[in-house]
């Protein structure tokens, strides 16, 4: 991937270098965009106090939702990317292994915010090394789709899988008493309001030495090229109108962010590409422009 920027258009590299203006601090959404905001600003008294939902946001997915589980309606991409997300849960904890688990059989707990119609949800469920996993999400479409998918299988128990028609703001108290080995945030930051509270939020679910994982975009010529105009516009390989490139948020800005925080180390990124024809491939680099997961371990 690297090699191959250097023959991009002088035009694009030139935006590149000079990346994009239009910061998207994470604090106060997108609203008022201006260069050199801080990334990722903290959340401040007013966000950690507001719900993350952007109503058009959920307006959008509602209307994704009856092909959410065709492996080529709108949801493709996301199905092509599950099993990534598996393969680096597992180097995560891999990376860490005297850390052990909350429940007494060694099997882990998760919680996926924004699950959408249940994609990674129910295929980790579906894991031997699964206690349970908790789905939410805020769109009503989609949830409903994600249980009537699951209710097709009997292995599927409410034990092992349930959904709840949460956000984390509003997640039941029985489920906030709950220790999380891994909570998963796959391709919602750049969804929400205020994600840098959305973010904080999650994160406190999170049990000491569980992983916070996610995988997101970042902001960059590049990414708008291939997520907005190429993917969307063109190819047609994402639904129009699912990205807004300003929201968008950097690697380095997560881990500025952690790292102003305290509490969180190992930071662990991948960066991937979708090849059409092929699939999601891991690029090494490739997070610095495009698609990539972020983790890190909540210090035991
Ligand atoms: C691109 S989809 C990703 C779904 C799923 N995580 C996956 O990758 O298969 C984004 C999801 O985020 C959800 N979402 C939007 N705003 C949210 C919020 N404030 N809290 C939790 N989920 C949210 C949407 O309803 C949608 O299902």
């Amino acid at each position: 991937m690297r090699s191959s920027l250097r023959h991009t258009p002088t035009l694009l590299r030139h935006a590149r270098a000079v990346r994009p203006s239009c910061w998207a601090p994470m604090a106060s959404a997108v609203q008022s965009p201006s260069l050199g905001a801080p990334a990722l600003a903290p959340a401040s008294a007013r966000a950690s106090s507001s719900s993350s939902v952007n109503p058009s946001e959920i307006s959008h997915f509602n209307a994704l939702a009856a092909t959410w589980w065709d492996p080529h309606g709108s949801s493709r991409i996301l199905h092509l990317m599950n099993p990534l997300r598996h393969d680096f849960i597992s180097t995560c904890r891999a990376s860490s292994p005297t850390v052990t688990s909350s429940t007494p059989t060694g099997q882990l707990r998760y919680l996926d915010v924004g699950c959408g119609g249940g994609i990674f949800a129910e295929s980790a469920a579906r894991l031997p090394s699964t206690a349970s996993v908790t789905a939410i999400d805020p769109s009503p479409g989609v949830l409903a789709v994600a249980r009537s998918h699951a209710a097709r299988d009997p292995g599927l128990t409410a034990e092992k899988l349930e959904y709840i028609s949460a956000t984390i703001e509003t997640l039941p108290p029985r489920e906030r008493s709950k220790d999380f080995d891994v909570v998963t945030l796959f391709e919602v930051i750049e969804h929400v309001d205020h994600p840098a509270a959305f973010i904080d939020r999650c994160g406190e679910f999170v049990k000491p030495g569980g992983w916070l994982v996610m995988s997101t975009i970042a902001r960059t010529w590049t990414s708008w090229f291939t997520t907005n105009l190429m993917a969307e516009d063109i190819l047609g390989v994402v639904p129009k109108g699912t990205h807004d490139w300003r929201k968008y948020i950097n690697e380095d800005e997560l881990r500025a962010h952690f790292r102003g925080k305290g509490g969180w180390s190992s930071p662990r990124v991948l960066g991937v590409v979708y090849i059409p024809g092929l699939g999601w491939k891991e690029v090494k680099g490739s997070e610095k422009i495009g698609n990539y997961f972020f983790a890190l371990q909540r210090d035991a």
